[in-house]
């Protein structure tokens, strides 16, 4: 097969860029080691920037989004004791919309056959070849035969683990990181959320916070030490901690139920410069990792996407270069910022082994003050809702 983009992973980057590319008339293909299935049933992101809810709209995908998904015109940040709202709508003039990444990820895949965006699922030992020349490709195998795909550019949308990044060499390339000694533990549920806005509480005993993906469905997360295994919370243990991290108001509005999904992922800051190498672009976790706080990871995604779709319609409409040889510098400016807030969120949220009491007096002092300035809150809530791309 030859197509002018081969996308590797069929996560929100690698279909959002799919369907912005066919929009353009390009020929693309995107690869995808599961099953559809099987990517719809990881529980992920529930926050959408701008950037994200108006791909969605120029794609004219974003029917159930509308329909469904709700807007938030602002947040909470909690400290045991109060509340502090930081409105959103008020200081930005802009909202969020709350609709899960599965939700997103089932609309874009569901679009695909009848956008002509062929999605190849299954497709195993994926790899990267020539990515240095101008006529990559990748071979993969699946229903036990070899095959390939030729392309003039090659998409790296697969995931912090996934190859793309990989075929990047050592020597081209630098890493940034930042491992956090905690990892965030989510429960969903079919119960009404306690709160019509989302709570990031930082409590005595951890963080927590409380979010939802409808007004029946719940997304609580507490961190916890690395070292927790998933079988040692029974539902009714993680209850009982978020009433106490999320404080009295909200713990009497707290509805409790079985859980749907329950598990503990880790908390990363991850930069992977340069975000292209040849003829390979990276968009999304392939290149940069956030920790959730502030939900970016699934926002910072679709802005990859945004650039580099536009670098690509410029290279095969306009035979523009520039356009491809600026990506990694425009994706890399927005990511950094991201990463500059999502990790002093994460600062300020979160007890950290170390700590002692003059750190807790530092996050105390930091929430005071912006519970008492206007200029502290427009800083977070124009971070929050998305930076312009
Ligand atoms: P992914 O969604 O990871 O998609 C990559 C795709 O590539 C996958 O479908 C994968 O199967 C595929 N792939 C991997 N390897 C190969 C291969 N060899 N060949 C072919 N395909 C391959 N963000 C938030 O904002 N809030 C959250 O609560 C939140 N929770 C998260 C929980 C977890 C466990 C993880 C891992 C991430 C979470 N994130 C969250 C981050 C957010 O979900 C990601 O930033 C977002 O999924 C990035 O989209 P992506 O398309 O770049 O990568
Ligand atoms: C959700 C996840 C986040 O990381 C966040 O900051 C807000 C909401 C969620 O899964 O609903």
């Amino acid at each position: 097969m030859k197509v002018d983009v081969a996308i590797i992973g069929a996560g929100p980057a690698g279909l959002l860029l799919g369907h912005l590319l066919r929009a353009e008339g390009i020929d693309c293909a995107v690869l995808e080691r599961r099953t559809g299935a099987h990517v719809l049933s990881r529980i992920r992101a529930g926050v959408l920037e701008q950037v994200t809810a108006g791909l969605m709209e120029r794609l004219g995908l974003d029917a159930r989004m509308k329909a469904e998904g709700l807007p938030h015109e602002g947040f909470n940040l909690a400290d045991g004791e109060r509340l502090i709202r930081i409105d959103v709508k008020a200081l930005t003039g802009k909202e969020v919309v709350v609709y899960g990444q599965t939700e997103l990820t089932r609309d874009l895949m569901d679009a695909a056959a009848n956008r002509g965006l062929d999605v190849i699922y299954e497709a195993a030992d994926v790899a990267l070849r020539d990515i240095e020349s101008d006529a990559p490709y990748v071979t993969y195998s699946r229903d036990g035969g070899g095959q390939r795909i030729d392309a003039r550019f090659i998409v790296g949308c697969d995931g912090f683990h996934g190859p793309s990044r990989q075929a990047v060499p050592a020597s081209a390339g630098r890493t940034f990181e930042q491992v956090y000694p905690f990892g965030w533990l989510g429960i969903l549920a079919d119960v009404p959320p306690c709160n019509h806005e989302l709570i990031y509480a930082n409590h005595e005993r951890g963080f927590a916070l409380a979010s939802m993906r409808s007004e029946t469905r719940s997304r609580y997360y507490i961190d916890v030490p690395l070292t927790e295994q998933i079988e040692d919370w029974p539902d009714d243990r993680i209850w009982d901690e978020l009433a106490v991290r999320l404080g009295p108001d909200a713990a009497a509005a707290m509805t409790r139920g079985p859980s749907i999904e329950k598990s503990i992922a880790p908390l990363r800051s991850f930069v992977f410069e340069p975000m292209r190498h040849g003829s390979l672009m990276l968009c999304g976790d392939a290149a940069h990792i956030v920790p959730p706080t502030g939900a970016k990871g699934l926002n910072l995604a679709a802005s990859d996407v945004y650039y580099a779709a536009e670098a690509l319609t410029g290279f095969f409409k306009a035979n523009d270069n520039d356009a491809i040889a600026a990506y990694s510098a425009r994706a890399l400016a927005r990511v950094w910022k991201s990463e500059r807030f999502s990790w002093a969120l994460t600062k300020l949220m979160h007890r950290f082994p170390g700590d002692g009491s003059f750190e807790r007096r530092m996050q105390i002092a930091e929430l005071d003050y912006i519970a008492s300035s206007e200029a502290a809150q427009r800083s977070i809530a124009e971070n929050y809702v998305g930076l312009p791309v």
